[in-house]
């Protein structure tokens, strides 16, 4: 058994904040690694999900393969934000009480090193739907074919059992998404919002035409976990792709932002990035993060 952070492979919780933290300006080795081992104490890979970013493997001086800032897409046709945190903490709740208490928890274990970057307030819609009505998920790999999309393996202890999440906070404009006929909505997707059904007459610029993930060479499968968000008079959806490196997100996204062959995804009309952000998810050892990895 792989020993990864369960909250990965499970159903989307009813709600979630996803946290990132950024270093303080004070922040040393001393207070990251005091304040890891306080935050670890609270992660159950399950109720709360943790992952690092780049900026604090380096202040710790280590590395991990493949982990770096997310940094745009070159020759993209739209924004594509960066917004580098050090650390990454997906809270998961059945219930917004106990969400209340974990988020409070978790800010104050990091307070030694960390600050709060920002806070989504995220939320299961129906059986799984973005804001826009469109069912999420339904090309997820499932079974052995999740764990090979998500989990590093093979790679030894402290390694087998990780992944690499990619976060993107994408923020809706309602006006313009309902402004276009039912057919035409279809088009951006390239599914039918009644029934879910895909359909060969999508145009190219359609959502899943761009994103197939076994039309990649090579092909490019990641696990999504992203929920709706909310806060005032914004909404939108919080996109997280778990894999086993940022590859298969980056070829995504570089066919998505009109990189590769100069078309948009039909998403960009309605939607758009706020955010961009890469971490590392370490894997599990006896209920808590293992960070033998990195020294600690
Ligand atoms: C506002 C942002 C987004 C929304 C609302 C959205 C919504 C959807 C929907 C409705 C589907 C079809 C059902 C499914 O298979 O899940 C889908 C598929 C997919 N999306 Fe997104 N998506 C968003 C952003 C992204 C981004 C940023 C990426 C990667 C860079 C991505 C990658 C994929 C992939 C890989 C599939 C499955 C394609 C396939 O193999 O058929 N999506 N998305």
């Amino acid at each position: 058994m792989l020993p990864f952070q369960p909250g990965i492979l499970q159903a989307l919780p009813q709600h979630a904040s996803f946290l990132t933290f950024t270093l303080k300006p004070a922040a040393d080795q001393t207070s990251a690694i005091s304040a890891l081992k306080a935050l670890s104490v609270l992660v159950d890979g399950e109720r709360v999900v943790l992952a690092l970013g780049s900026s604090l493997l380096q202040l710790l001086g280590q590395q991990i393969a493949g982990v770096h800032d997310f940094a745009g897409i070159s020759g993209s046709l739209v924004p594509l934000p960066a917004t580098p945190a050090a650390l990454w903490c997906w809270c998961r709740e059945s219930e917004r009480g106990e969400l209340a208490h974990q988020i409070r928890r978790l800010i104050q274990a990091a307070a030694g090193a960390f600050q709060l970057q920002q806070a989504v307030d995220a939320f299961k819609y129906d059986s799984g739907r973005d804001l826009s009505g469109y069912e999420d998920g339904t090309e997820n790999p499932e079974a052995d074919a999740a764990l090979a999309a998500a989990l590093v393996q093979g790679q030894g202890a402290g390694l087998d059992g990780a992944s690499y999440v990619a976060v993107q906070n994408w923020l809706h404009d309602f006006d313009r998404l309902e402004a276009l006929s039912g057919a035409q909505q279809d088009d951006l997707i390239g599914r039918h919002k009644s029934d879910n059904a895909e359909f060969d007459e999508a145009p190219a610029s359609a959502h899943v035409k761009r994103t197939a993930q076994e039309s990649f060479s090579p092909e490019a499968f990641v696990l999504r976990r992203s929920m709706p968000w909310s806060a005032q008079d914004k909404a939108g959806f919080h996109f997280v792709a778990f894999a086993t490196s940022f590859y298969a997100f980056e070829a995504q996204l570089r066919r998505m932002c009109g990189a590769e062959d100069g078309i948009v995804d039909g998403l960009f009309s309605f939607t758009k990035p706020l955010s961009g952000a890469y971490f590392w998810c370490p894997p599990m050892c006896e209920g808590r993060p293992d960070l033998s990895r990195i020294g600690l």
